[in-house]
């Protein structure tokens, strides 16, 4: 029995987690190609605090419903596709009006993925956006042929799975971390070299390290001056495709770096590779990371807060990005 009414977190106003209320809203009813589920976890990742604040690509008007993923189970469906997953537990990608961080949310069919048993609630909030970003990038460090790639944020979540990933498919992978707290750990985890962006030999130690392991491609999380380092680190040609901006800071690049060198940057946003790549490659990608890739997925957890102390968790987040994720619960 689908209740009338639900409760949800409600942003109403771009105040980060202050802005955060927990209210009783109507329950959403599928459309045609839409499927309804019930949320057994949700997903907190930095896109969530950009797009608290506004800043995001993303941008719904306040009152609204944030969270970008989740897990849980397919409780109704309109017309078309979506009546195939109703009963089955399942990854979720919001993209409309409705956010994962409610007891129930809509999805689209197709960006449901369907969850073998062995992959927990928690996980499974987190199994599309990153884990489809790492899969994309390093297949592109794949197409463009290179032995190695250059990373930043190497600690984040997602880096981890690039690391893993990369070394999955016989590439090197070059890790930049801003302390040397991370270093050990990352090497365990496949990395070739860990290099420290706050070392005063920095740029010297990068360009060796880039040589060393036939970095071809570089992935900024961070932007500001990270990104022209890595440029200016990487040989003729290469390219960094910047993804984040945890830096805040609009990208920093020195002229002569892209002129005399044919280097460029580009700008990788999941969204619009899923429009450029199309859904057959999306459900390679999707098949990947429950099978072969499936131990290169993992993420820490951290902690898991109920709606209400929603604002406490995601301030807790905030202020330690790089101790785990947090993962909210109805
Ligand atoms: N473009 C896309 O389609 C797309 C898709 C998915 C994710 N992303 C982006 O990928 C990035 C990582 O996401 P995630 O979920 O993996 O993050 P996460 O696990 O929550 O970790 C955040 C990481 O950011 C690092 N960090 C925070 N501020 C930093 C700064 N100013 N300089 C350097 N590092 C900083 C932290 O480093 P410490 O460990 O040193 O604290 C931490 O490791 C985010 O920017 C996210 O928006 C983009």
């Amino acid at each position: 029995m689908i209740p009338k009414t639900m409760r949800a977190l409600q942003l109403e106003s771009f105040d980060g987690p202050e802005g955060l209320h927990l209210r009783e809203v109507p329950t959403p009813t599928p459309r045609a190609g839409q499927v309804l589920v019930k949320i057994r976890s949700a997903a907190v990742n930095p896109s969530d605090l950009m797009f608290l604040r506004g800043r995001y690509g993303v941008r719904r008007e306040p009152p609204t419903t944030p969270g970008f993923e989740g897990c849980g189970d397919v409780v109704d469906a309109g017309s078309g596709m979506g009546s195939l997953l109703v009963g089955r537990r399942v990854a979720l990608a919001t993209q409309g009006t409705y956010g994962s961080w409610a007891e129930y949310t809509i999805a689209d069919a197709t960006s449901c993925l369907p969850l073998r048993a062995r992959i927990s609630d928690e996980q499974g909030a987190m199994m599309l956006v990153n884990p489809i970003t790492a899969w994309a990038l390093i297949d592109r460090a794949r197409r463009d042929g290179v032995r190695g790639v250059l990373l930043n944020a190497a600690n984040s979540a997602l880096g981890r799975m690039m690391i893993r990933t990369a070394q999955a498919r016989g590439l090197r992978a070059v890790a930049i971390v801003r302390s040397q707290t991370h270093v050990a750990a990352l090497m365990a985890l496949g990395a070739s070299a860990v290099v420290l962006s706050e070392a005063d030999d920095y740029a010297a130690t990068l360009k060796e390290a880039c040589a060393a392991h036939g970095c071809g491609i570089g992935f900024d999380a961070v932007s500001g001056k990270q990104t022209g380092q890595m440029l200016a680190a990487l040989p003729r040609g290469a390219r960094v495709l910047t993804y984040g901006a945890l830096s805040l800071e609009p990208v920093q690049v020195d002229v002569g770096t892209l002129l005399f060198g044919n280097r460029a940057v580009e700008g990788f946003w999941l969204t619009e590779w899923i429009k450029q790549r199309g859904m057959l490659t999306l459900l390679r990608a999707m098949y990947d990371i429950q099978t072969s890739l499936a131990s290169c997925m993992s993420t820490e957890v951290l902690a898991t807060y109920a709606f209400a102390d929603a604002p406490a968790g995601i301030r807790a987040y905030q202020d330690a990005m790089g101790a785990g994720k947090i993962v909210l619960k109805p």
